[in-house]
């Protein structure tokens, strides 16, 4: 990371919610044993978002954050996101944003990922 992030003018940032909460790296390896019956097992090759965010060098720009999750629960990811990214120096452009799977590994909705494409556009507009 570093010196490039540090730069970045926008940092959309997202993570799924397991266990109402944005993951940690504890819950994420227990993932591996708990739910060999995925679909596809969980891939921990990349640090978690939490980790991830942790570690952001102090910079500029401005950030989004959404999740990923199922539709009625409680809790969730995106309010430590915002705020780890806006205690790093990147203040939110736009309000986070929620996007539902189906059953409890997905995948999204039918119309989410066309919400998704939206926001995209709207969040490259709002930076002009
Ligand atoms: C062990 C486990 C716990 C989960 N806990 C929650 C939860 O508390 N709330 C929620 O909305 N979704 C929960 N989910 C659903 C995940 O959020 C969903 O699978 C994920 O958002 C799919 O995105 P991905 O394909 O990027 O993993 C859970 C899923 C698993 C496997």
């Amino acid at each position: 990371m570093g010196a490039a992030l540090a730069e970045a003018e926008l940092i959309v940032a997202g993570a799924p919610i397991l266990g109402f909460r944005l993951p940690t790296d504890a819950m994420r390896r227990s993932v591996l044993t708990s739910e060999r019956n995925a679909p596809t097992p969980p891939d921990l090759s990349h640090p978690s978002m939490r980790t991830w965010l942790d570690a952001l060098p102090h910079g500029r720009g401005r950030s989004a954050a959404f999740e990923t999750r199922i539709w009625w629960s409680p809790g969730g990811a995106i309010g430590p996101i915002a705020d780890k990214l806006e205690r790093a120096g990147y203040p939110r452009l736009t309000k986070a944003r929620r996007f539902v799977v189906k059953g409890k590994y997905g995948p999204l909705r039918d119309g989410e990922l066309e919400r998704a494409r939206r926001w995209g556009a709207e969040l490259a507009q709002a930076m002009g």
